[in-house]
């Protein structure tokens, strides 16, 4: 297994998609441990769109606790159904949102993040963890992240 990460230098968003989720699955798909895995889901997001801050929460006794993430220290314990990440939990469903100020009840871990995008992740139809991206632009994540993230966290999701 190769460690280098191919990234087209010029390409749009859904192009950066294309040629990573591929090499993502295939890093993952020999390694049994699931905070290896995470980690490197984590890396190579950051690595491609250098976003502020991706990573996962796991959920755990009842909460969301934080899990192998890329970007500055962040808030280690989230309840069920509060902030972006604890209403994709309990709603079940991926949070788009555009201003995270106009957000009831975002949790600011960090006064820089503007925008945010979380997705679920499945294990025998129950949320097992959220992968959390967020950004320090308003309005940086739209469908495209939606549908890749989505894709991607399917590929975890059928590994874990
Ligand atoms: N803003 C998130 C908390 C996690 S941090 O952004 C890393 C939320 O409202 O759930």
């Amino acid at each position: 297994m190769s460690e280098n990460l191919y990234i087209p230098e010029t390409s749009t968003k859904s192009e950066t998609y294309q040629a990573i989720i591929p090499q993502i699955e295939s890093l993952i798909s020999g390694e049994p441990d699931l905070y290896a895995n995470l980690s490197n889901i984590a890396a190579a997001l950051k690595q491609s769109f250098n976003f502020f801050w991706v990573g996962f929460y796991l959920v755990k006794e009842n909460q969301l606790v934080l899990g192998p993430f890329q970007g500055p220290i962040a808030c280690t314990r989230i309840s069920y159904g509060a902030g972006v990440c604890g209403t994709a939990w309990s709603e079940g469903k991926t949070q788009l949102v555009p201003d995270v100020d106009a957000f009831p009840g975002h949790i600011a871990c960090s006064a820089a993040s503007k925008s945010e995008i979380v997705v679920p992740v499945f294990k025998d139809s129950q949320v097992a963890m959220v992968l959390d991206v967020d950004s320090d632009q308003l309005n940086d994540f739209d469908e495209t992240d939606q549908l890749y993230l989505e894709r991607l966290m399917g590929i975890l999701a059928s590994k874990i």
